[in-house]
């Protein structure tokens, strides 16, 4: 498993680390987007959307309200927030499971708190303030979503 680590000083710098991961996905590909409150996933997405060619990055926004983003029209790019949603049966409604039959990007924020249905291959990306504009941004590329939860 590959494991690398980068600090980045502002949100652009934080958007063009995910550039470079966007440039390089293969479908069907899972990421899942780590660490506390405002520490920058939506951020780096909105760099993986536009470096993978689904989207330019200032169309990318939170799904807090709407739990699920579709980007792209070839290879589509899903992007879910599952911060506010509270239980199985809430999950169950999102369609997460047909999402995962498709040849897909799918980039998950709070993903820690579901067994995610997927036996894609996988990138965890934890994210965490090391000061008010800088982040520390830990990759690791490899293993199996199923051995999370
Ligand atoms: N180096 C940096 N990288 C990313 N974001 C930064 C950085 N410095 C400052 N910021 C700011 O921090 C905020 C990060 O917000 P963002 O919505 O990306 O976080 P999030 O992890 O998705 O939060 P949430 O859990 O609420 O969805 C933005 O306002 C951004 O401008
Ligand atoms: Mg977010």
């Amino acid at each position: 498993m590959a494991r690398r680590q980068i600090v980045t000083w502002n949100s652009e710098e934080t958007i063009a680390c995910g550039r470079e991961i966007g440039a390089r996905l293969k479908a069907p590909v899972l990421i899942l987007l780590s660490g506390e409150l405002g520490a920058g996933k939506t951020t780096l997405t909105k760099g993986i959307v536009s470096g993978f060619g689904a989207a330019p990055e200032d169309e990318v926004t939170s799904p807090t309200f709407t739990l699920v983003h579709k980007y792209g029209q070839g290879v589509p790019v899903y992007h879910v927030d599952l911060y506010r949603v509270e239980d199985a049966r809430d999950f169950s409604t999102l369609g997460i499971e047909d999402i995962f039959r498709e040849d897909a990007v799918v980039l998950i924020e709070w993903a820690e708190k579901f067994a995610l249905p997927s036996d894609w291959s996988v990138f965890r990306i934890h994210l965490e303030h090391v000061s008010p504009d800088a982040r520390r941004v830990t990759i690791e590329e490899g293993g199996d979503a199923r051995k999370d939860v």
